[in-house]
């Protein structure tokens, strides 16, 4: 589990050209619902490209200790024999998270509408995020959540012995909640309703009609109408996880900054309720080719090539855009450094419940690296010092945040002075091949 290890310093300096493939692992949404969804369908779902990172293998864990079995055969091939809808059994000792908000809210919501208890704990980033989104949802079925001041963990759920359906609107644009409530419906007699006024990324509504349930999507005045009719019967499923369009947003940034770059990422997931950190970059006069756009599994996919982009200006980017990148902002942020211009990135204050407060850590960070910020609880606007302009010469806090992390490391390839972080040991959770894919380009990235 992440923050329990030792921490590990990393420093990253000005890199040579970074050039080659990137073969960045598995999605991690996609790997975690793959998990919770076999763990409920009927069969063997087996699965090839699993994110093999911490806040992954955690889950894996929580799977088994409800009853699903859970196998690794080795290179990203995992199977799963799941126990049904409604099957899981009470575990037997706590339920460690790790750093996973996606796990915990998702592993809550379908043991909710069970009869079963379960305690759930995690590190100390995720015993500090807010887990009453989901719990005040979950209530609405018929569960109890007996959690600490602030609705944090460690937290008690007791399940609904006799759940009913609902029809509940998101109030924060949250695919955790949303899908936290869907998968809690799935043991729900009838059918829940769940409504977002805004889109956020979608992997549970296609993999639940992937898995065979019966599921619809309309868009209306109101927003996006999901409706899950409950107590199917899952077929199992064979699972191909695409590349993490969010970990392949590190070497494809990186390679924008760094001066004579080239980098492939083959195979990565763009789903477009996934993709706005690349229209973004585009809108800035990034480089960026996408080759091959494919659909793989229900999920389009394609390869995308980066090239070192000299011009980067700054942008004002749609608030509305912020559901589809939230967990980009800060590579973004780093990109913004390093163009031309002011960067205005609004309607962000999701970015503060995160694995740390994004918004907190980029700032303080890029003021450390000598870069001008200006932020408010819902704004963060980043004044680009044009290509090569970062002085760096600081170490950044990861704050126990591998976005954080990496998104220091990335600044450091391409200014003045080497970049550091605290600790990279959370890298581990969503990217354990950071270190050597980036090396492997070309970066300058170690361990101090
Ligand atoms: C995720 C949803 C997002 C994202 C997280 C993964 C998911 O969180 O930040 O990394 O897999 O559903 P929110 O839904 O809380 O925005």
């Amino acid at each position: 589990m992440s923050g329990h290890g030792p921490a590990i310093p990393m420093t990253a300096r000005r890199s040579g050209p970074l050039k080659g493939t990137a073969k960045v692992p598995g999605d991690k949404s996609i790997s975690h619902r793959s998990l919770i969804l076999g763990a409920l369908a009927v069969g063997e779902t087996r699965i090839s490209g699993l994110l093999e990172g911490q806040d992954v293998i955690d889950t894996a864990k929580a799977m088994r200790a409800f009853g699903a079995e859970v196998t690794d055969h080795g290179e990203g091939n995992w199977s799963v024999h799941g126990v049904g809808v409604g099957g899981f059994a009470e575990p037997e000792d706590v339920i460690d998270c790790g750093n996973s908000g996606t796990g915990v809210r998702l592993i809550m919501g379908v043991m909710a509408t069970s009869p079963i208890t379960a305690t759930f704990t995690g590190d100390a980033s995720l015993r500090s995020r807010p887990m009453g989104r989901v719990t005040d949802p979950l209530a609405l079925f018929g569960a109890k959540a007996y959690g600490r001041s602030g609705g944090r963990l460690p937290m008690t759920v007791v399940g609904a012995a006799e759940p009913v359906p609902v029809r509940y609107v998101v109030p924060v644009p949250s695919a955790q909640v949303k899908s936290a409530v869907l998968l809690a419906g799935l043991n729900a007699p009838g059918q829940t309703v769940v409504i977002e006024k805004e889109a956020t990324r979608d992997h549970t509504e296609r993999m639940l009609a992937g898995f065979g349930a019966e599921i619809t999507v309309d868009d209306s005045a109101e927003g996006r109408i999901i409706t899950l009719t409950g107590q199917p019967e899952l077929q199992s499923q064979t699972i191909a996880v695409p590349r993490d369009p969010s970990s392949a947003a590190f070497p494809v940034c990186a390679a924008l900054i760094v001066e004579g770059s080239e980098v492939l990422v083959p195979n990565i997931g763009l789903n477009e309720t996934r993709a706005g950190l690349f229209t973004t970059l585009r809108e800035m006069g990034a480089d960026l080719s996408f080759e091959n756009e494919r659909l793989e599994g229900g999920e389009p996919v394609a390869d995308l090539r980066a090239r070192f982009s000299p011009g980067l200006k700054g942008i004002e980017v749609p608030p509305e855009r912020a559901p589809s990148m939230i967990d980009e902002y800060p590579i973004l942020s780093v990109v913004a450094a390093c163009a031309e211009g002011t960067t205005v990135m609004r309607g962000v204050k999701e970015l503060r419940v995160k694995e740390s407060d994004r918004i907190d850590a980029m700032a303080r960070g890029l003021e450390a690296c000598g870069v001008k910020v200006e932020e408010d609880e819902d704004t963060l606007i980043v004044h680009g010092l044009g290509q090569g302009g970062v002085p760096g010469g600081a170490t950044a806090a990861a704050r126990l945040d591998h976005r954080i992390a990496m998104s220091f490391l990335c600044l450091g390839m391409a200014s003045q002075q080497p970049v550091s972080v605290d600790d990279g040991s959370p890298i581990a959770t969503s990217f354990p091949i950071f270190e050597g894919l980036m090396t492997g380009l070309g970066a300058a990235v170690e361990r101090n």
